[in-house]
């Protein structure tokens, strides 16, 4: 175990939030009728329906790989292949659950910050009818990506055209959609389903819930029988209204977007406090809750015995600080003086 004054690691070592807290508490009443037949699963679908339009279908699963992989898995067949970028989550850090799972071949593109373009898809396209290839049939886009960047809305549409243009679908893993949304400052509907995403991986835990994600179909013929596939996939959860409660406390009074713009700005805050620091390259422009930075190796170390965070690529000394709804100002302050006298 490791005794740490703070982490900067991820905003998956946040707490929960109180008021996610409170509304578990909340529902943890007397009896509900199990995999979501419940009025919390309701109310949180109703939520979900208010900030997207009715025509939507939702489910409510238990990890962010989950929701990738049984996505994935529904909407693939084994010759399919999913284009990603080389930095995507399932290629990463899924430890090859989409291959396993979804069963099919991930063509992943290199890419500096997170995104994909059409540009380098368009090659992969020539496997199209070609029985030796496997066939392109999904782009999925992290929004935010893994290096804390943002696609504008203009930026998925033109993927969701090329998607269209070929007959692929467009998915989203949207862990940090939220940190997106709050960035752009723009809606989360606007960001998804308005520019052209068939079905989006909806993060709650990086935002303030405790295991509480969503999978959002905006194309319903993709939808179909996804229940049976999320079952199959281990994702259906017997006491689901306390994944529910959280996504109906997330989505009240735009929590979700209070803790994502918090962890936004404590990131601009700290990357406005480093930037000037010698010996410290920011090397991602600061959009979301996370700063990249090659660093000296010494002071990476000697930082490291206050404070947990990762390194992000050891070839070139650069490490990744994320923040969350729960950083302070005073957090950040005392982390930049410990990078000081550590340099
Ligand atoms: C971009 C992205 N997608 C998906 C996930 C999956 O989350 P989980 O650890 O809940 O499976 C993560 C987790 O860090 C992530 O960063």
């Amino acid at each position: 175990m490791k005794n740490m004054i703070k982490s900067f690691a991820s905003d998956n070592n946040a707490p929960v939030h109180e008021s996610v807290i409170r509304a578990i508490a909340k529902a943890n009443q007397g009896d509900a009728i199990g995999y979501g037949d419940d009025i919390y699963t309701l109310d949180a679908e109703q939520k979900f329906k208010e900030l997207f339009g009715r025509d939507i279908a939702v489910y409510f699963v238990c990890t962010g790989t989950g929701a990738n992989v049984s996505v994935l898995d529904h909407i693939t067949r084994s010759y399919h292949a999913v284009i990603c970028s080389d930095k995507a989550h399932m290629h990463q850090d899924e430890c090859g659950a989409p291959e396993k799972y979804a069963g099919c071949k991930l063509l992943r593109l290199p890419s500096e910050d997170g995104k994909v373009h059409v540009d380098q898809m368009r090659p992969l396209m020539l496997s199209l009818g070609f029985p030796h290839h496997a066939q392109p049939k999904v782009i999925s886009i992290t929004q935010s990506t893994e290096m804390g960047r943002v696609y504008t809305i203009k930026e998925i549409e033109e993927i969701a055209a090329f998607a269209n243009e070929f007959d692929l679908y467009l998915h989203m893993d949207g862990a940090r959609l939220a940190n997106a949304a709050a960035s752009l400052k723009v809606s989360l509907a606007d960001l998804t389903k308005y520019a052209g995403v068939d079905v989006l991986s909806f993060g709650g835990t990086k935002n303030g819930a405790m295991g509480a994600e969503a999978v959002v179909f905006f194309n319903q013929d993709l939808a179909k029988e996804y229940e049976y596939t999320r079952k199959q996939s281990m994702q259906l959860l017997s006491k689901m209204r306390y994944v529910s409660a959280q996504f109906s406390a997330l989505l009240s009074n735009d929590l979700w977007l209070h803790n994502a713009r918090h962890a936004n700005e404590m990131a601009a805050l700290l990357a406005d406090k480093v930037k000037d620091i010698m010996g410290v390259e920011i090397t991602q422009q600061v959009e979301t809750n996370a700063v990249f930075a090659i660093v000296p190796p010494e002071a990476i170390e000697k930082l490291k015995r206050k404070y947990f965070f990762y390194m992000w690529d050891a070839t070139r000394n650069e490490v990744r600080w994320m923040t969350a709804f729960n950083t302070t100002e005073e957090d950040i302050e005392n982390f930049v003086e410990a990078l000081k006298e550590a340099l």
